[in-house]
């Protein structure tokens, strides 16, 4: 995908939606309600990974009701549209020392599971109070390590998928539901 791509080939792309904004949305409020019953008042740190949770962080964090701060890190894993590479890089880390923090990480999707194992392994070794990864995404069958988010809004087959906050080649982000991406398309 380029920049020079046209509206009907962008179009093309989007296969079919999997998850609509309205499942997404309900489905949000329950994990909101698991956060706040979890946490029962005691103040929380949002941390999401950029960029793909960055909107499935902001409509956690306008439904979850105990006091919270929010934080943002990165880290890379995937380099280039659909191929995956076995390395994980923090490029821009948090700030907060954890040791004063009750952590729920905000994840899009655990795929192969290998960036979310080392960003956990990482920030479990700052001391966190308490320690909890919610992610909108689970594709269990591209599994490569062991590791399983505490809570995982939707479980979906091993599909290429993109919107609210994934992409492909950094586009289709903004939509505000999940689809399969057409990988056929020219
Ligand atoms: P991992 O394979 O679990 O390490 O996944 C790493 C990252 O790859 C995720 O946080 C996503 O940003 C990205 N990713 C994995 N599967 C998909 C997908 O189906 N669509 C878009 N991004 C994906
Ligand atoms: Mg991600």
């Amino acid at each position: 995908m380029n920049r020079s791509t046209s509206i009907e080939a962008y179009n093309k792309r989007i296969k079919k939606i999997l998850i609509t904004e309205e499942e997404i949305q309900n489905a949000v409020k329950e994990a909101a309600k698991k956060i706040d019953a979890i946490y029962d008042g005691t103040p929380i740190l949002l941390i999401s990974i950029l960029k793909g949770a960055f909107v499935f962080m902001a409509d956690v964090c306008k439904n979850v009701t105990v006091p919270t701060e929010i934080a943002f890190m990165t880290a890379k894993s995937y380099f280039d549209d659909v191929v995956s590479s076995g390395n994980v890089e923090i490029t821009m880390d948090i700030k907060q020392n954890l040791e004063n923090y009750h952590v729920v990480i905000i994840e899009d999707i655990v795929d192969t599971g290998r960036t979310l194992s080392e960003i956990v392994k990482i920030l479990k070794n700052r001391n966190p109070r308490s320690f909890h990864v919610i992610t909108l995404l689970d594709k269990p069958s591209r599994r490569t390590v062991d590791f399983s988010a505490d809570i995982s809004l939707f479980t979906i087959p091993d599909y290429f998928v993109i919107g609210y906050g994934l992409d492909c080649g950094e586009y289709y982000r903004n939509l505000p539901y999940i689809a399969e991406y057409n990988q056929d398309a020219e």
